[in-house]
């Protein structure tokens, strides 16, 4: 699978290389939590619920929730059997006992049955795929009725803020949802959250934003997460000049040694019921 097969999202391609990213993912997992974990509960998540993961990856949200909540059990799906098999391999123990890992369903085509899950899940997917009423209409048919689907996701217009602001990082920014746009990925998912929901039958939605920032947890993290060296597959690609790329390393620099650099990250997070 190649950056430029239209996959939007490769665990092996997206970022320099494969360690980097599953760092990258794992922090990712870390940054928002508090607030993430805060919305889950508010939109309806107990202890006891069964629960389905939609495009699981490493499992570093499947672990959060089993040891936040320790009498549900989650059947997480992905389509990249490189994420199962990670997954499988570092939740061994909860494998058989709370945790089924479905090799390698789609969120298009969950292979599972009617009616049974109280929870559903959907974390940083819903960008990287095409029809994405498809995917909420499949999840809609698995959810018992009253059962909800929380769907978090990206907007690249209320994304990140720096501050001082770095308008490099939005050039190279919009570079990349240009290139991630011809492999299905859609980086403005975040607004249209309400009316999936809406046009896949769920009812009584909800939609926050969540926030995270630096002077909360510390520039380091920030930097790791929103990592520059995402953006060289989009040099790579030929999407962005290597001169833009040095441009943005150069004021990436600038601004870590400003004097009091700022990072904050925002996510949304929106809910519906299935009737
Ligand atoms: C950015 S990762 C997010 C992983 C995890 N949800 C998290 O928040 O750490 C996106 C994941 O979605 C998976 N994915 C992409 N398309 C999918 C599909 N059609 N069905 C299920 N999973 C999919 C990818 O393989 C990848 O593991």
């Amino acid at each position: 699978m190649t950056m430029t097969s239209k996959v939007s999202y490769s665990v092996q391609n997206f970022n320099s290389d494969l360690e980097r990213e599953i760092q990258r993912l794992y922090l990712q997992a870390q940054i928002m939590w508090k607030q993430e974990s805060r919305n889950l509960f508010w939109f309806g998540l107990q202890d006891g619920m069964s629960v389905l993961e939609l495009g699981s990856g490493p499992g570093f949200i499947t672990e959060k929730l089993l040891s936040l909540l320790p009498k549900i059990s989650i059947t997480a799906i992905d389509t990249d059997p490189f994420m199962i098999d990670y997954c499988q391999q570092r939740l061994r123990n909860y494998i058989g006992n709370r945790l089924n890992i479905s090799c390698c369903a789609s969120i298009f085509n969950t292979g599972l049955p009617d009616n049974s899950f109280d929870f559903a899940i959907a974390r940083l997917v819903f960008q990287h795929i095409p029809n994405p009423v498809d995917a909420a209409k499949e999840i809609r048919r698995v959810l018992k009725p009253g059962g909800k689907l929380v769907i978090t996701d990206h907007d690249d217009e209320i994304f990140f803020i720096h501050e001082p602001p770095v308008p490099e990082y939005q050039i190279m920014s919009e570079k990349m949802r240009l290139a991630m746009a011809t492999r299905n990925g859609n980086r403005r998912i975040g607004r249209q959250l309400w009316r999936i929901l809406r046009d896949a039958g769920f009812q009584n939605q909800d939609l926050e934003i969540i926030v995270s920032h630096s002077d909360d947890q510390g520039l380091e993290i920030f930097t790791k997460v929103i990592d520059p060296e995402l953006f060289k597959s989009v040099v790579k690609q030929g999407w962005a000049t290597e001169q833009e790329m040095q441009n943005y390393l150069r004021a990436h620099d600038e601004f870590i040694s400003s004097p009091e650099p700022l990072m904050l990250l925002a996510w949304l997070m929106a809910s519906g019921e299935k009737p």
